[in-house]
């Protein structure tokens, strides 16, 4: 089978980046992967002349992309819960492949989504759900496959880390910053989910799942975002040689698993306090590997756009093991050996 049949629901600001890169990039992509990625259908609420003439089946209903026979693997990029979650579940049911980056749907939903794909034989894969354009996914499930995950720390938000960065560098307003990152597209449609911490939450819970093989449990994330803070928070923090950053942290402790999204004063010397604009960054401690950081930019059309596509890659690959949700037990988990330190 020389073919993988794509269809894109959803053809916003990830859904569009996704669209012109699977284009843009089609002959380089078929010579990597051996294998024709082709985008056989699309659903899109209002659908452009130009892609009329694409040679692409185009819909109105998200549906008919997940009931097309023409259809091996659909790429879910409409966001929110309904009706993202039928879609996944009908295309699930229906043998296809799944790709999407809708971290909400995951973290709430994924424990279900991930019982039916395992049902299925058939792969779930979300690495653009977490930090964009960061392989943090991939990072955690196999380059750190070799060990206990201790601890982990990111910023993963990256409209919350652009308005602490503008607030901070520029002495920027928040509303004024906010609509800023919203016309930028780095903002969710309801952007109360980025600056409540909200769509961190939902991002900590997944990399936790796979950082320390248990299930997703958004429900126990505490969550505290960035509208607190004030300009004069922040000149207060660079006074004493710190900056307030948006983070996630989990790590093992006596009690179990902590998740938490706050807030957090770091001294400026560290290399995360110097993570500035939409980027992310996550450092992760295993106990073999040591500290591993990894940073890029956390939102965007392109960026976002290279891990879906990183996705629909490995399941054309068949290198299923690698991107479906496994729930790996851990070697062991160990209790936190000294200071966390970021
Ligand atoms: N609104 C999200 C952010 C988009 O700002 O990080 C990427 O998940």
């Amino acid at each position: 089978k020389h073919e993988l049949k794509i269809g894109i629901c959803g053809l916003g600001t990830v859904g569009g980046g996704t669209f012109n890169l699977l284009r843009s990039k089609h002959a380089e992509l078929t010579r990597r992967v051996g294998m024709n990625l082709n985008i056989t259908h699309v659903a899109t609420r209002n659908p452009a002349d130009s892609l009329k003439n694409s040679g692409v089946k185009v819909s109105t209903d998200v549906f008919a992309v997940a009931n097309d026979p023409g259809v091996d693997l659909v790429v879910e990029l409409i966001g929110g819960f309904e009706p993202a979650l039928e879609l996944v579940l009908k295309a699930i049911e229906n043998g296809k492949h799944v790709v999407t980056a809708n971290k909400a749907l995951i973290a709430v939903h994924g424990n279900e989504i991930f019982a039916a794909a395992r049902k299925k034989g058939v792969v779930v894969a979300y690495e653009s759900a977490v930090a964009g354009g960061i392989p943090i996914i991939k990072a955690l499930r196999e380059g750190l496959a070799a060990n206990s995950i201790q601890w982990l720390a990111g910023i993963i938000n990256g409209t919350s880390n652009y308005i602490l960065t503008e607030m901070g560098e520029n002495n920027r307003d928040f509303p004024d910053v906010l609509k800023e990152a919203q016309a930028k597209g780095y903002a969710e449609a309801d952007p109360t989910f980025d600056i409540e911490g909200i769509d961190a939450a939902h991002k900590l819970a997944i990399l936790a799942a796979n950082a320390f093989g248990t299930g997703l449990d958004f429900d126990r994330v505490y969550t505290e975002g960035i509208s607190h803070i004030t300009t004069s928070d922040i000149a207060y923090a660079e006074e004493l040689g710190y900056r307030i950053k948006h983070l996630g942290i989990s790590r093992i402790t006596e009690q179990g698993i902590e998740l938490r999204v706050h807030p957090t004063l770091i001294s400026d010397q560290t290399l995360i306090a110097n993570v500035n604009g939409v980027m992310n960054a996550v450092v992760v401690k295993g106990d073999s590997s040591g500290s591993t950081l990894y940073y890029g930019a956390g939102a965007g059309a392109e960026a976002t756009a290279s891990s879906v596509v990183a996705d629909v890659i490995d399941i054309a690959r068949s290198n299923r093991e690698s991107c479906q949700q496994a729930l790996i037990p851990p070697l062991a988990f160990d209790k936190l050996q000294g200071e966390m330190r970021i």
